[in-house]
């Protein structure tokens, strides 16, 4: 990266000092996480920005649903700075809040809103985990997903889920990790009339999975895994929950970013891996284990387009704003909103585990 970018970011940060505490999400660029204090999968970096009650500016180096959830973990005079506004995250945008509301009115119609528990994946906006903390239900992250999913179904008699909004991390919780069959899924797609199911449908499952994918992991395939197994002798598949059924099913482990790491820093020298999640962390995973070898569970190059909008140009520029007093891409969520949503959240973080 250029020399004078990382100078100009390193002296912003000694100038600020304690002032600052910049989040670094696993997929971001590698010039960017060099200055990150703390990185994380989604669920590190929500502990990790509540337990920083000190630093008056947390700088989110990850996408927007990301600093939304620090902002709501964080007191009220701490403000929470995205260096980009245009780092969103597609899989989020695909559950609005309307939708999901109209989806709970054709369930209590179906007559099965009563045992329904919404669970929203940390990947979605602020207003979607508000409705799950209105509705009794909780936020998961790809750490804690099964515990999330038994919690839910403690909650009530007969439970069901309506798991918000990657179907992909649903089913493979429900049917890998809790011994459910697909049969027990239905999908319901927000642009269809009442879901695209029938209210027997409803009736008859068990989880019903929000029509939402991650456009990044969603790209991996089951025919590219059967053909590293051929060509890398002894590979090991090692994927991101988020990534489809038909792949995780194929995989030999499947876990949150976090797990990933762990997984390859203690795995022995000279092990092979095909890793299928985001190409920045991919990278940065092979150049910390060069006695390993690595390979990325594509043929084109996947990085996350919006996880990059992220750049040390950015990320200077919000540093250095801040030295001068002035507080640049604040993200605030509204304080109804933040009330609601955090219930939801501090029903994970008081998750077992
Ligand atoms: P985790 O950080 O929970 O592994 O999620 C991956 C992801 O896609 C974040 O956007
Ligand atoms: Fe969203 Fe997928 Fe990018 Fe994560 S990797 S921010 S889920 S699009």
């Amino acid at each position: 990266s250029d020399p004078a970018l990382v100078a100009r970011a390193r002296a912003a940060k000694e100038a600020l000092g304690d002032k600052v505490f910049v989040l670094g999400h696993h997929y971001q660029r590698d010039e960017v996480i060099q200055f990150a204090d703390v990185t994380g999968d989604s669920f590190k970096l929500a502990r990790d920005a509540a337990a920083r009650p000190e630093a008056e500016y947390i700088v989110f180096c990850g996408v927007h649903f990301m600093a939304e959830s620090a902002d709501i973990l964080t007191g009220p005079e701490q403000q929470v700075v995205l260096p980009d506004l245009a780092a969103g995250c597609s899989m989020a945008d695909m559950a609005r809040l309307a939708q999901v509301e109209d989806a709970w009115d054709a369930l209590a119609e179906a007559g099965v809103a009563d045992s329904v528990v919404p669970v929203t994946y940390m990947n979605s906006s602020a207003d979607i985990k508000a409705f799950c903390g209105r509705h009794g239900g909780a936020v998961c992250t790809s750490s804690n997903a099964e515990v999330a999913l038994e919690w839910a179904f403690g909650q009530k008699p007969d439970a069901k889920v309506l798991f918000l909004p990657d179907q992909h991390l649903g089913r493979n919780t429900a049917v890998l990790k809790m011994g459910m069959t697909l049969d027990d899924c239905v999908v319901w797609d927000p642009r269809r009339p009442n879901g695209g199911l029938t209210d027997e449908e409803l009736r008859d499952a068990r989880v019903i999975l929000w029509k939402g994918h991650c456009s990044v992991h969603g790209r991996f395939s089951p025919a590219v895994v059967d053909e590293l197994r051929e060509t890398i002798p002894g590979v090991q598949i090692l994927v991101h929950p988020e990534c489809q059924h038909e792949v995780v099913l194929k995989a030999d482990l499947v876990g949150s970013t976090e797990f990933i790491i762990k997984t390859i820093e203690a795995a022995p020298s000279g092990s092979s891996w095909a890793i299928g999640t985001e190409l920045n962390l991919v990278k940065r995973l092979a150049a910390a284990h060069p006695d390993k070898h690595i390979a990325f569970l594509d043929k084109t190059v996947c990085y996350c387009s919006t996880m990059n909008r992220i750049d040390l140009p950015h990320l200077v520029w919000a540093l250095e704003s801040l030295v001068d007093g002035t507080v640049v891409n604040r993200i605030e969520v509204d304080p109804e909103t933040e009330v609601q949503a955090k219930v939801a959240l501090q029903r994970m973080l008081d998750l077992p585990g």
